[in-house]
C-alpha cells in the first residue's frame, strides 16, 4: 500500500476540479476525485486532464476520478464540496433543502469508508453543513472544520490592498463569524503589516469596503451565475496543508464551540490553530462591544437554519 497522503474530494466540479489542481501542482499525496455515479466518467475525465497536466507542469501523483466511496479509503483529508452552487439571486441558505441529504449521504460515506481523515467542509450554507457532517459521522470535533474565514478575509483583504494602493501580501485581515451576510469582520485584528487599517482608510470608506466584503460571494454569483472555486479552493488547500505538515497556523475556520466566545454546540467561524491534529486551539479574541453584537446577529442567523437541519429528518 502508498504510503502517499491521499487527498479525497468529494464533489468533481468547479471547486474539486481546483482543489485537485492545487493538490496535485504542490504533491499533497494521491488525489481522489469523487462524484455521483451519473458523474463518473466526469470525474474520470478530469482527473486524467490534471495527471496529463503533470506532464507539462512537472509533478506526480495519482489522481483518480470515482463514484464508488471504497476508491476513498484511507483518505488523510476529504474536501467537501458536493452540493449545488448557488445562482443569481439565492441566498446561501436557500441552498439547505437540496444540500441536507447530499451531506448526509456524504457523511454517511465518510464514515463508513475514512474515519481518520481530517474533513474541511465547503458546502452551504456552510455552518450548518459542517454541523450535521459532524454530528452524522459522529468525527472527533478537532478533525471536522469548515471553509469560510479564509474565503472572507481573502476577500476583506483585496478590498483593503486596493484602497491602500498597498501590496496584498501585508495585509492582514480577520473575518469570524458565519459564513453569511453578517459575517463579523474584526478591524482590531486587520492592519497593513501591523499598523491599524484605520490609519489609511476612512471610516466612511472602510464601511464600504466592509458592506462589499459581506456580499463578496454574492457578487460573484451575480457576474457568473454560479459561485466562485479558485479563491474557495485555494483557501481549503491551506487549510489542508497546515493540518497535513502540523504548521499550526492561525487560520479563521468554522470550528465547534463549547463554550468559546459563549456559544454551545454550533459551529461558527472563529480563529483557529490547525496542526496535525486538526483543531488545535481556538482562539478567543477580545471583541469589542460592537463586534460581540454583530457575532450574536451572525451566530443566530447559523442556529436558525441549524435547527432546521435538526428537526428535518
Ligand atoms: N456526492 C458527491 N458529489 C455530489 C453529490 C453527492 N451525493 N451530490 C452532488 N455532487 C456533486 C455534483 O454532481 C457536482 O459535480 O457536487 C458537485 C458540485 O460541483 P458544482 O456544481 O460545480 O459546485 P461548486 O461550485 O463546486 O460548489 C459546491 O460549494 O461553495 C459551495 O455553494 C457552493 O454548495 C456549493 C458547493
Amino acid at each position: 500500500m502508498s504510503t502517499r497522503k491521499k487527498i479525497a474530494l468529494i464533489g468533481a466540479g468547479n471547486i474539486g476540479g481546483e482543489l485537485a489542481n492545487l493538490a496535485a501542482q504542490k504533491e499533497l499525496g494521491d488525489v481522489v476525485l469523487f462524484d455521483i455515479p451519473a458523474k463518473t466518467d466526469f470525474a474520470k475525465g478530469k482527473a486524467l486532464d490534471l495527471e496529463q497536466n503533470g506532464a507539462v507542469l512537472g509533478y506526480d501523483v495519482a489522481i483518480t476520478g470515482t463514484s464508488d466511496w471504497k476508491d476513498c479509503a484511507g483518505a488523510d483529508v476529504i474536501v467537501v464540496t458536493a452540493g449545488v452552487p448557488r445562482k443569481p439571486g439565492q441566498s446561501r441558505d436557500d441552498l439547505v433543502a437540496i444540500n441536507l441529504p447530499i451531506i448526509r449521504a456524504v457523511a454517511d460515506g465518510a464514515k463508513e469508508h475514512c474515519p481518520n481523515a481530517f474533513v474541511i467542509v465547503i458546502s452551504n450554507p456552510l455552518d450548518a453543513m459542517v454541523y450535521e457532517f459532524q454530528r452524522r459521522t459522529g468525527f472527533p470535533k478537532e478533525k471536522v472544520v469548515g471553509m469560510a474565514g479564509v474565503l472572507d478575509s481573502a476577500r476583506f483583504s483585496l478590498f483593503l490592498a486596493r484602497e491602500t494602493g498597498m501590496n496584498i501580501k501585508d495585509v492582514r485581515a480577520m473575518v469570524l463569524g458565519g459564513h453569511g451576510d453578517d459575517m463579523v469582520p474584526v478591524l482590531s485584528a486587520t492592519t497593513v503589516n501591523g499598523v491599524p487599517v484605520s490609519e489609511f482608510i476612512s471610516k466612511e470608506r472602510l464601511d464600504a469596503i466592509i458592506a462589499r466584503t459581506r456580499v463578496g460571494g454574492g457578487e460573484i454569483v451575480k457576474l457568473m451565475g454560479t459561485s466562485a472555486y479558485y479563491a474557495p479552493a485555494s483557501a481549503a488547500i491551506a487549510m489542508a496543508e497546515s493540518y497535513l505538515f502540523d504548521q499550526k497556523r492561525l487560520l479563521p475556520t468554522a470550528a465547534y464551540l463549547d463554550g468559546q466566545y459563549g456559544y454551545k454546540d454550533i459551529y461558527i467561524g472563529v480563529p483557529v490553530v490547525i496542526g496535525g491534529k486538526g483543531v488545535e486551539k481556538i482562539i478567543e479574541l477580545k471583541l469589542t462591544a460592537e463586534e460581540q453584537e454583530m457575532l450574536k446577529k451572525s451566530a443566530a442567523s447559523v442556529q436558525g437554519i441549524v435547527d432546521v437541519v435538526k428537526k428535518s429528518v
